[in-house]
């Protein structure tokens, strides 16, 4: 039997990996890709008010619910979600970001950072009442 040269077998491991690495970037991209449409980096949001910013940014990635999503990524709920007691520790995933979660200190205002961190702390089953001004934002930043 005839042994095919190697170049061949690399030809075919490259036709038969192209689909995969398709499916995989699909499979991949599908929620962050969602995701990253809602959210472009560059946008200064117009909301002031907790429930809107929390709708026109966070609930892309945490859902509406606040309950988070798995997928090919992992987004934490925020719901019920004992981390987010601590009120630096949200302002600072905010403004920094964490991981997968892109930072907002250079799209959102001290306000604005600190109305939807209070949302979050507040709804959603959270009941955390010590609430952050923008001073202390601004701090963090
Ligand atoms: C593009 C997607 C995305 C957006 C938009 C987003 N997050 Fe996140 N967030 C994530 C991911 C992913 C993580 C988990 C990071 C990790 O653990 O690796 C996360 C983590 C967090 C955490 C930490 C949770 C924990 O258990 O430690 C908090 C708090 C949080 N996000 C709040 C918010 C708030 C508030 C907003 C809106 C201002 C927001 N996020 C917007 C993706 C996002």
């Amino acid at each position: 039997m005839k042994i095919p040269p190697p170049t061949i077998g690399l030809r075919l491991i490259r036709q038969r990996a192209l689909p995969l690495l398709c499916l995989l970037g699909a499979v991949v991209t599908g929620l962050p890709a969602q995701a990253g449409t809602m959210v472009n980096p560059d946008t200064h949001f117009s909301a002031t008010e907790g429930p809107e910013l929390y709708a026109a940014i966070c609930q892309g990635c945490h859902m509406p619910d606040a309950k988070g999503a798995q997928g090919a990524g992992k987004y934490p709920a925020l719901a019920g979600n004992p981390r987010v007691a601590s009120a630096g520790y949200v302002v600072h995933n905010v403004l920094h970001g964490y991981h997968g979660m892109p930072a907002f200190a250079d799209t959102l205002d001290d306000q604005q950072v600190a109305n939807v961190v209070n949302y979050v702390r507040s709804h959603f089953g959270n009941s955390d009442t010590d609430l952050v001004n923008p001073d202390q934002v601004h701090q963090a930043r």
